[in-house]
């Protein structure tokens, strides 16, 4: 009998000890809080001259998309509800901070092309941009010769035209068939505008990770965020549920010793 006990005893030590173990080694995982995009209703007619007009500071972007006729384009794609279509909106902006290569002696054909560049002919959510960016470079609407490279970097979805580095800030509308994501800058064509001059020493820019909405400040936001992550999320339910079983074994235990 007193054998059997003492066993039980051990028993229950060498779980205890294990049980301490678990609840120092299980670290919970961060999360990753990549915007997903809620899932897709039955899509609807999206009117995109309206999206614009509504959402975000857009002006700039749809004057030019209206004087070219490219919003026609792009509505006839965001008809076509089986590819849909990804639209990479500047804002406002993006167009007033714009001076060095400026859009004002470009031929017409070559802003239209400049616009088309800012398109996808497909829907893309967010979360796709990861394996996107595994087929570098990318055709957008206006063709292979204006491709962009996408790259992920935890999440936040990087861009590059040639001349132009720029990142999804925010996504304004994604639901299949039309995504529309909000970027920094106007993305300038290597087509059209060459390879940029070498860029003058500056202090490296701290990488953003969580796409953030809105900027603030009139800065272009590349420079103006500290990284931020999520925070872990708190692993102290699962010690205090450890101990709650810690403290009923030791009660258990207790017991047992009692009756010896
Ligand atoms: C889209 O919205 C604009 C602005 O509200 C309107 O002028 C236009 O007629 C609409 N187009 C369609 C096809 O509904
Ligand atoms: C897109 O579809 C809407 C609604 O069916 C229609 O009114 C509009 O003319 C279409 N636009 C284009 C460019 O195909
Ligand atoms: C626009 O003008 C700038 C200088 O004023 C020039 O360097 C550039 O090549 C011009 N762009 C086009 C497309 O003509
Ligand atoms: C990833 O991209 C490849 C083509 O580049 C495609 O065949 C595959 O289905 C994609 N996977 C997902 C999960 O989207
Ligand atoms: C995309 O990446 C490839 C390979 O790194 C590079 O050769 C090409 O110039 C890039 N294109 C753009 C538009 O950034």
């Amino acid at each position: 009998m007193e054998n059997i006990m003492f066993f039980a005893f051990s028993c229950v030590v060498i779980l205890l000890g294990s049980s301490r173990v678990n609840a120092k080694t299980v670290v919970s995982p961060s999360v990753s809080l990549t915007p997903t995009p809620a899932p897709a209703p039955a899509s609807d007619f999206v009117n995109l001259t309206e999206l614009f007009t509504v959402a975000g500071p857009f002006k700039i972007f749809l004057g030019y998309l209206e004087s070219t006729k490219v919003i026609e384009t792009f509505q006839d794609q965001a008809n076509q509800t089986e590819e849909g279509i990804t639209i990479f909106v500047p804002k406002d902006e993006a167009f007033s901070s714009l001076k060095k290569p400026s859009l004002s002696n470009l031929t017409a054909e070559q802003l239209k092309s400049l616009l088309l560049a800012h398109a996808l002919p497909h829907f893309y959510s967010l979360a796709e941009f990861k394996n996107l960016s595994e087929s570098n470079p990318i055709s957008t609407f206006a063709g292979g010769q204006y491709a962009v490279n996408f790259t992920d970097v935890s999440g936040t979805v990087q861009l590059s035209s040639g001349w132009t580095n720029t990142k999804v800030t925010s996504s304004v509308h994604s639901t299949d068939p039309v995504a529309i994501y909000q970027i920094n800058k106007v993305l300038l064509p290597k087509a059209i505008f060459g390879t940029p001059p070498p860029p003058s020493p500056a202090p490296a820019p701290s990488p953003d990770i969580a796409p953030v909405a809105d900027i603030p400040s009139g800065a272009d936001g590349d420079n103006a965020l500290s990284p931020k992550s999520p925070p872990p999320p708190s692993s102290s339910y699962r010690i205090i549920s450890w101990s709650i079983l810690n403290y009923i074994v030791l009660a258990v235990s207790g017991a047992f010793i009692s009756f010896l």
